[in-house]
């Protein structure tokens, strides 16, 4: 019997996967945390719900006694724009909690999920078919916070055997819960646009190739990577996972083809510009692929479809 705490379920990811986990695990044995109950609402709320701010590590204690927690999803962050611009934040948030979330794991014998990025690689990693283990040198404090994580976690598991496992996330999409600060949230933001508006104003340029996934495989991959049979597993942490790579102008004419007006601007954000420069255009997911069977079911074509349909639905 697996009893989860989600650590920032009311953020983009966490507000879909703490509801899939109910649907697998069971409604009662999934702890939605946030840092306040405010965040918790609508379909979230109907399961235990309790306010964890993840520099409080007393707290995260007290959570994973009372409710017995042997697994815990981590997904406290500042994106990385917004850790730019908070940077001393963002590493209280991204690496001091996590090394907070793994010590008590080691204490209280649990499972951790980190969700690191493609954002923990850096201009000298090699952008074409960016490898498993390869260069990680970020010049954001994003990435500095999640190739330390991938670290931490593989210390842990190493050192203390931790079961502390995750993946390296694109840019990911979804239609539940908007992203705040994050550099490929311009392929979030587009799409409302275009419904509401047929146009929209891109802070990156054309050209500006990065990985991208639609958030039910994001889903399937948090999930499928705490399941994978341990006796399979060669890497733990920052397991490279993508599902499509575009750049803007790729994405336009996939949405044109449900909204032939739909027209496209720029206006280039250097700070963005700059940390998309210094990512990958696509990574090779191979190691996942082999090691847990990860193999995702959308593509753009597809997401698109769906985003489109689920945006008009909600008649803003
Ligand atoms: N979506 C993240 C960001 O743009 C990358 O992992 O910050």
């Amino acid at each position: 019997m697996k009893n989860i705490l989600v650590i920032g379920c009311a953020g983009q990811i966490g507000s879909e996967l703490t509801l899939e986990l109910r649907r697998r695990y069971g409604v009662d044995n999934v702890i939605g945390t946030d840092v306040s109950l405010d965040k918790i609402t609508g379909k979230l709320a109907e399961g235990p719900s309790e306010v964890l701010d993840i520099s409080n590590t007393p707290r995260l204690v007290e959570l994973v006694k009372k409710y017995k927690v042997d697994t815990i999803y981590n997904l406290a962050a500042l994106l990385s724009a917004v850790a730019e611009a908070k940077p001393q934040l963002a590493w209280e948030v991204g690496l001091i909690g996590h090394y907070n979330t793994l010590e008590v794991a080691r204490e209280h014998n649990c499972a951790v999920f980190f969700p690191s990025s493609i954002g923990s690689f850096g201009p000298s990693t090699p952008h074409q078919n960016t490898p498993q283990d390869t260069i990680q040198r970020p010049t954001t404090m994003y990435g500095v916070t999640k190739v330390s994580a991938e670290l931490l976690g593989d210390y842990y598991h190493k050192k203390y055997g931790v079961d502390s496992r995750g993946v390296r996330f694109p840019g990911i999409i979804s239609n539940v819960t908007m992203p705040g600060g994050g550099t490929t949230d311009y392929a979030v933001e587009i799409y409302y646009e275009a419904v509401k508006h047929g146009k929209y104003t891109c802070p990156l340029k054309a050209g500006t190739f990065l990985d991208m996934m639609y958030m039910p495989d994001a889903i399937k991959a948090c999930i499928d990577v705490m399941e994978a049979d341990p006796s399979k597993l060669i890497h733990h942490n920052g397991f490279n996972v993508t599902a499509m790579s575009f750049d803007p102008e790729i994405l336009k004419n996939a949405i044109r083809k449900h909204i032939p007006n739909f027209e496209l601007f720029y206006d280039v954000e250097p700070i963005k510009q700059s940390i998309a420069d210094s990512w990958p255009d696509n990574m090779d997911d191979s190691c996942a692929r082999q090691e847990w069977g990860w193999s995702p079911t959308w593509n753009l074509e597809t997401m698109t479809e769906d985003m489109i349909k689920v945006i008009r639905a909600k008649n803003l």
